[in-house]
């Protein structure tokens, strides 16, 4: 089934436990922690700390998408703060395989991050170490950009790959987008094959008139149009 996950990163950073809280009662599934380091990506973020602080907030799966180089040093951190999945970009290891084992043995799900001009030609070697795909469809550092249209033809593939993988191994591996998704773009997202949506200036600037801490019309916004592609 789909997953809806909120990026913090267009949340209000002076009440993230709040944001959190209100946007999983709205009926989002994850929250998607973007990681960034001023260095792999012209942007800086948050860390473990804020991972740590959100945790007793919610019971939904924390999603951390490291956009940081080097890797392997902050793992085990995130893992201790509570994440759920940790992906990285490959370009970011030097032992891809050794982090995405270092991510398991911490107990958490693992992802490769393929920026919008990075080859699948990392998942070759690397399926049954994978636990998510994680397919950029703007260049990662910023909320609030739009949607690469031939992030689509990619997804395409990518699915296919995963769906062939499924079928020769019974394993299934989650796809997931992030970057300018919409409530008008996102059927046509998830009828190219992916099943878990970032979405941050989406959900996160769309208060409610009524009450702007509110989520529930987007999410539900979002939610009716991936109702319309079915699964
Ligand atoms: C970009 C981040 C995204 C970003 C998505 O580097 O990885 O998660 O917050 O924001 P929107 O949905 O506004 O494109
Ligand atoms: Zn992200």
């Amino acid at each position: 089934m789909y997953r809806i996950a909120p990026s913090l990163l267009s949340a209000d950073f002076a009440r993230l436990g709040e944001e959190v809280r209100n946007v999983i009662a709205a009926g989002a599934d994850w929250i998607h922690f973007d990681v960034m380091d001023n260095h792999y990506v012209p942007n800086l973020t948050i860390g473990p700390l804020v991972c740590e602080a959100i945790r007793p907030h919610t019971t939904a799966p924390i999603d951390v998408h490291l956009m940081v180089k080097p890797v392997d040093r902050i793992i085990p951190d995130f893992a201790k703060a509570g994440a759920n999945v940790i992906t990285f970009h490959p370009e970011a290891s030097d032992h891809i395989h050794r982090t995405l084992a270092l991510i398991r043995d911490h107990g958490c799900k693992a992802g490769l991050v393929f920026n919008p001009a990075t080859t699948l030609h990392y998942l070759d070697h690397a399926l049954d170490n994978i636990d998510m795909v994680l397919l950029m469809s703007v260049n990662p550092g910023f909320g609030g950009q739009k949607f690469i249209p031939g992030t689509l033809a990619k997804l395409r593939a990518t699915r296919e790959r995963l769906d062939a993988y499924e079928a020769a191994t019974g394993r299934h591996i989650q796809l997931q987008i992030d970057g300018g998704v919409k409530v008008d773009n996102i059927a046509e997202i998830a009828a190219a094959g992916a099943d878990t949506f970032v979405a941050g200036s989406a959900v996160f600037g769309a208060g409610q008139d009524s009450d702007p801490n509110r989520y529930d019309s987007v999410i539900a916004a979002l939610r009716a149009e991936l109702a319309k592609v079915g699964q």
